[in-house]
């Protein structure tokens, strides 16, 4: 039997490599063979989220990235925001705002607040709103997700909203 071939990726700022097939999800590289369990395996078609890590800098879904298509590009995962033992602004504000209920949807409610902070944030709840409509919790913390993000955004929210 063939042996799986070795892809190199950096992730989190370091090199790694992995002999897994090609084709293989980049999710299952970073939970399986580099014990990376913040990106969470919610659908497993891109639908809803859990899994979102940046890729070069922009929000991606692991689940449906192939290991092979990610190349020299650096992979932060959420575990790669933290810096010496220091949550990231971002996570920072989810905490301070209690944005979880089950926590499940987290993950890509932090990567995806990330990215979008990078790429220069949010001036108003509506922008917030348009960058998360792709990520999906089930449970019942959208307002303090949404507050979370608007915290860590400098958006201020009038009275009563969310
Ligand atoms: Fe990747 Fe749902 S697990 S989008």
């Amino acid at each position: 039997m063939d042996e799986a071939p070795t892809i190199g990726l950096w992730v989190n700022g370091a090199w790694h490599e992995v002999a897994v097939p090609p084709g293989t999800a980049l999710l299952h590289v970073l939970r399986n063979d580099l014990r990376l369990n913040g990106p969470k395996y919610g659908c497993g078609f891109g639908e809803c989220g859990a899994c979102t890590v940046l890729i070069g800098g922009r929000a991606a879904r692991a689940c449906c990235t192939p290991v092979s298509q990610v190349g020299a590009l650096p992979v932060v995962t959420l575990e790669g925001l933290v810096k010496d033992g220091v949550l990231d602004e971002v996570q920072h504000a989810f905490v301070q705002e209690q944005a979880a209920q089950c926590g499940y949807c987290l993950n890509g409610m932090i990567m995806t607040v990330r990215a979008l902070l990078d790429a220069g944030g949010a001036r108003t709840l509506d922008e917030i709103k348009r960058a998360l409509r792709f990520n999906l919790c089930r449970c019942g913390a959208h307002v303090e997700i949404l507050r979370a993000a608007c915290r860590v955004c400098g958006v201020v929210l009038e009275e009563g909203m969310p």
